[in-house]
C-alpha cells in the first residue's frame, strides 16, 4: 500500500468517477468540494488486502483502476466464497460504517489497484448533509446484505 499525493488531477478524477456512482449524483458541488477535502489517494498491488472480514471498519472507498474481489468465510472451518468483483467506479466499505459492526467480508486486489479513501468521520458527516445521499448508501448496504444472506 502506498498513499499517492492529490494533485488536480485526482480530484478531477475523484469528481469524474463518482459523478458516475448513483447516490454521488446527488451532491452539489459544495459537498463534493468539502469531500476531496478529506479524501486520501493509494495505491495497492495485486494479491493485497483491503479489508478483512470481522475486522472493524474504519473507512470507505472508491475504486479508481484496477479488480477488486469480495469474499466471505461463513462457518470458522469453510473455504472463502468470491460474491463479487469491483471495479472501477464501485465502492465499497460502507456496510461496517452503517452498522457499526465488523466487516462483513474481506476485499482483494485481483489486479494493482488505486483507490480513493474516506476515514469513517468523513463519511459520517457527508451521510449527514446529505439525506439523499445517506438513502442511496443504506440502499446499496441493504442489497449487499441481501446478496450475502442469499449467495
Ligand atoms: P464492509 O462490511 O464495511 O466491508 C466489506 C465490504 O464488502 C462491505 O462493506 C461492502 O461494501 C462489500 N460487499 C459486501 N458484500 C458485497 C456484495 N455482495 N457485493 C458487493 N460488495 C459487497
Amino acid at each position: 500500500m502506498q498513499k499517492l499525493p492529490i494533485t488536480d488531477n485526482e480530484s478531477i478524477l475523484f469528481t469524474k468517477i463518482v459523478r458516475k456512482i448513483n447516490f454521488f449524483a446527488s451532491m452539489n458541488m459544495g459537498l463534493l468540494e468539502k469531500i476531496l477535502g478529506h479524501i486520501a489517494y493509494y495505491s495497492f498491488d495485486k494479491g493485497e488486502k483491503i479489508c478483512r472480514q470481522g475486522d472493524p471498519g474504519d473507512s470507505f472507498y472508491v475504486v479508481a483502476e484496477g479488480k477488486l474481489g469480495v469474499s466471505v468465510k461463513s462457518g470458522f472451518f469453510s473455504f472463502s466464497r468470491k460474491v463479487a468483483e469491483l471495479g472501477p467506479g464501485s465502492c465499497f466499505g460502507e456496510m461496517a460504517l452503517l452498522s457499526r459492526a465488523p466487516r462483513t467480508a474481506t476485499v482483494a486486489c485481483e489486479e494493482p489497484a488505486k483507490l480513493f479513501v474516506l476515514l469513517a468521520d468523513h463519511f459520517d458527516a457527508a451521510m449527514a448533509q446529505n439525506p439523499a445521499f445517506a438513502e442511496e448508501i443504506r440502499k446499496l448496504a441493504a442489497d449487499r446484505k441481501f446478496d450475502l444472506d442469499h449467495k
